[in-house]
């Protein structure tokens, strides 16, 4: 089967001035959320769609789903974790209890807040998950990348044509992943903040899938302003 896990279990503590979380704000004429949850109920490739929130915003979440999609059964709402790979992980052990984990499971993780992730990039990353085990959407850096330790002073300036900003989906074959962090070691749990990070850290190829500079992250007010305007622009 073929898993979406909707990452919305985060407050959004630098969006400020508000105490509802970026991903329930609205964006044109429907929560941000509801956009990103859209992407993926269109896609007939995905069976289950998990939507994972804050435990007291579940509730709202349903009636939200109900209001804009309408009852599906297929999308279903549980409660993230402490950080974001808690919420993966929660995710995971949803999919283990409820419709077990074989061979060809994929989950396609992406965060609540980039609304205007594409079919094209869906579909690519399933491919991908499929042939690789691991992916991760990418796009290349624009900004030269500057080092520095201390914060005050360059330690070195990379050669850019090597570097890549990560966006998401990452999608991986979930008992492959499940496999290697049952392998990690607890300084090595400590250190990771992303679920790519997992396979890198074991030696295990993750694929790179081209993103697509509109699919933005909500992080700062601003980017909320951005995707008004992207919006705008005719993409929805
Ligand atoms: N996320 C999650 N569970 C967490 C933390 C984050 O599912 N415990 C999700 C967020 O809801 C978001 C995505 O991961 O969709 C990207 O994270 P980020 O932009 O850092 O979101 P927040 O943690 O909510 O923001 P902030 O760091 O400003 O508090």
């Amino acid at each position: 089967m073929i898993f979406a896990a909707i990452l919305a279990g985060g407050i959004g503590s630098r969006m400020g001035g508000t105490d509802t979380p970026k991903q329930f704000l609205p964006l044109g004429d429907k929560p941000v959320i509801i956009h990103t949850i859209e992407k993926f109920v269109i896609n007939s490739k995905i069976d289950k769609i998990i939507v994972l929130t804050p435990e007291n915003y579940i509730n709202h979440t349903n009636h939200l789903i109900s209001e804009f999609i309408g009852k599906n059964d297929d999308v279903i709402v549980i409660e993230g974790g402490e950080t974001r790979n808690d919420t993966i992980l929660n995710s995971i052990n949803f999919i283990d209890e409820n419709f077990g984990i074989d061979e060809e499971s994929i989950i396609v993780t992406h965060d609540s807040v980039r609304p205007f992730v594409t079919h094209r990039i869906i579909e690519d990353n399933i491919e991908a998950a499929r042939k690789y085990g691991a992916c991760d959407t990418v796009v290349p850096a624009t900004d030269t990348i500057v080092e520095s330790i201390n914060g005050r002073t360059i330690e070195s300036i990379p050669v850019r044509d090597y570097f890549y900003q990560g966006q998401t989906p990452q999608s991986f074959n979930i008992k492959k992943l499940f496999n290697l962090i049952n392998s990690l070691t607890e300084p090595e749990i400590n250190i990771l903040t992303d679920a790519c990070k997992i396979f890198t850290l074991k030696d295990e190829d993750v694929y790179l899938v081209e993103g697509e500079v509109t699919n933005i992250k909500i992080t700062y007010p601003y980017d909320l302003k951005l995707a008004n305007t992207i919006l705008e622009d005719g993409h929805d």
